[in-house]
């Protein structure tokens, strides 16, 4: 009988866990007791732009959130509990925001089908091509302008980390994480730094710039 492909994955497994106890025998024993990444990854769910392979990474390496479109939206819980976790328990000392081009969720966004309830997760790009309407409407070329959202879609997300109030108590207490916006390409494997590195509120809008609490707001 053919083997079920989801046992092809317990396979491979059996496979891996041989081949990394043969390169280092305290591989497993030290992953047990600790994890002490550098990084926090918040990327797109898509099948093709796995956080560690792409990074040539390790497990401990990177945390990792995903969500379709690589989203930070500011009343997401789970995107917040990861941010918060990685920034004030793990101190990671680098958030990155990877999208990648021809990503559907941005895709999606810029047309007026419906999917389901994925359009609604997707209202919130929408938003960030309302908000550059112009730059986006004068790009004739097709593939140029879904890659210029793709990569604004990216840079928005940056800047809403950044209005966290967990990553600019961060930045007041130790001055990071460093927050990054990347974006992959599936045709070539290639990833692009938008050169939007911010750790500091600095040159954030006023209105978004949370004066220094009061009070601790988590440990230090
Ligand atoms: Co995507």
């Amino acid at each position: 009988m053919p083997m079920k492909s989801y046992e092809q994955l317990l396979l491979q497994n059996k496979a891996w866990v041989e081949e990394k106890n043969n390169e280092d025998k305290d591989f497993f024993n030290r992953l047990a007791h600790t994890q002490k990444p550098e990084f926090l990854w918040i990327g797109c769910s898509d099948s093709r732009v796995s956080a560690n392979e792409i990074t040539g990474t390790a497990p401990g390496e990177v945390f990792v959130h995903r969500n379709i479109a690589n989203m930070v939206v500011h009343s997401d819980m789970n995107m917040l509990s990861v941010l918060d976790y990685a920034v004030n328990v793990l101190e990671v000392k680098h958030v990155i925001v990877c999208g990648h081009y021809g990503c559907g969720g941005v895709l999606a966004a810029m047309s007026n089908k419906q999917i389901g309830l994925i359009d609604n997760w997707i209202r919130h790009i929408k938003d960030v091509y309302r908000m550059h309407l112009e730059e986006l409407e004068v790009i004739t070329d097709i593939k140029a302008k879904q890659d210029r959202f793709v990569e604004l879609n990216v840079i928005e997300q940056v800047y809403d980390l950044g209005k966290t109030s967990i990553v600019q108590n961060a930045w007041q207490a130790r001055g990071g994480p460093h927050v990054h916006g990347w974006v992959y390409d599936v045709a070539n494997g290639i990833i692009k730094d938008l050169k939007v590195s911010m750790n500091s509120n600095e040159d954030m809008p006023d209105v978004y710039k949370f004066e220094k609490t009061t009070f601790t707001p988590v440990k230090k």
